[in-house]
């Protein structure tokens, strides 16, 4: 299969390349492409070498899927010109996944979704993504009412920029800013702009993507989301109200079974998810598994993922594996 992948010089794009290889993709061809400041460059894949095109030559050489994110800019003016052309896109950026005619896909979630009509597919938010992939068989077997989610994210999510603004102010030394404050030492409660009602647009995100996701509009979901000075992945507090009650031992049971999901919940021997554990897997690590006495049927947990795998590359590498299955691409 020929596969562009878009932005490939970028924190996802580099982790979409290690994910293909990983899993075996059956990648014949591979297209990486990026801004015209890195064409003709050279990226190595699987042992060969790539030299780097534009977005707009690598429609002419018809790969059959293209992985996108480079940017919502990008992928709003790309992406509808690839699907015309017939290549298949899957898009990381926030362009499409609101769009009604578009699907926003979770494989392990909502995965059955996808038709042979779909040439533009969205991949969610990485916090969003990681969610709902611990909320889907608990929403199933209980329906749930309402979600309070407060997140802690990496820099990772922002970008290189944002990697070097943190290594620069650990050495102490001056450089680019991707954050209006310091993040080494702080905590910034400010991911994405601010909208008029208050929230970030992270936030609503968050909130509308996940009613988009798991198919119901019903569940009320509230998001605080939140930069911290990490790097391994997102760390979530989640908090759950359902329609009707559960058993503790019956809910780690079906997180178990969940594809995609590691429980990590042992508090006597102090195991819980952690952003250095969950870096460089492609599951969803959930722990402090453990009911709000404050309020009947509620649960709180704990939910960690990489947000440049499961949050991003590997979610994106999944949706083309499933077209794949499906004869789609
Ligand atoms: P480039 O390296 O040429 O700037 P990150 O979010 O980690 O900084 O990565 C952004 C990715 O998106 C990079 O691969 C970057 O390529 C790519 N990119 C940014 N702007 C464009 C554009 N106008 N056309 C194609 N790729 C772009």
């Amino acid at each position: 299969m020929k596969v562009a992948v878009v932005g490939a010089t970028g924190l996802v794009g580099s982790e979409i390349l290690t994910v293909l290889a990983e899993r075996n993709f059956p990648v014949t061809e591979l297209i990486p492409v990026a801004s015209e400041r890195s064409k003709g460059k050279e990226i190595e894949f699987k042992g060969k070498k790539y030299k780097i095109v534009t977005p707009a030559e690598a429609i002419t050489l018809q790969p059959d899927v293209a992985l996108f994110s480079a940017g919502g800019g990008t992928s709003t003016e790309y992406a509808p010109q690839y699907a015309e052309a017939g290549i298949t896109v899957v898009d990381n950026s926030s362009a499409w996944r609101m769009d009604p005619t578009k699907k926003l896909v979770v494989p392990e979630v909502n995965g059955d979704v996808l038709s042979k009509d779909d040439k533009i597919i969205a991949n969610p938010n990485c916090s969003t993504t990681q969610m709902v992939v611990v909320l889907q068989p608990l929403h199933a077997k209980y329906k749930i009412k309402r979600v309070v989610v407060s997140t802690y994210q990496s820099v990772t999510g922002t970008g290189v920029k944002a990697v070097n603004q943190l290594m620069d102010e650990r050495a102490g030394k001056d450089g680019e800013k991707a954050y209006p404050y310091p993040i080494d030492l702080n905590v910034i409660p400010h991911i994405d702009v601010f909208q008029d009602n208050g929230y970030t647009k992270e936030e609503m995100k968050m909130i509308q993507e996940t009613n988009k996701i798991l198919g119901d509009d019903s569940i009320r979901v509230t998001a605080t989301t939140v930069r911290i000075p990490v790097m391994g992945g997102h760390s979530e507090s989640v908090n759950i109200e359902f329609e009707n009650d559960f058993d503790l031992a019956e809910v780690r049971q079906l997180l178990t079974e969940q594809e995609g999901v590691i429980v990590v919940d042992d508090p006597a021997n102090l195991k819980y998810p952690m952003p250095k554990d969950a870096h460089g897997k492609d599951e969803v690590l959930v722990g402090r598994i453990r009911r709000d006495e404050s309020q009947d049927k509620t649960l709180n947990l704990w939910v960690v993922a990489d947000n440049l795998r499961k949050g991003a590359a590997t979610n994106a590498v999944q949706i083309a594996e499933l077209l794949a299955k499906k004869g789609l691409i």
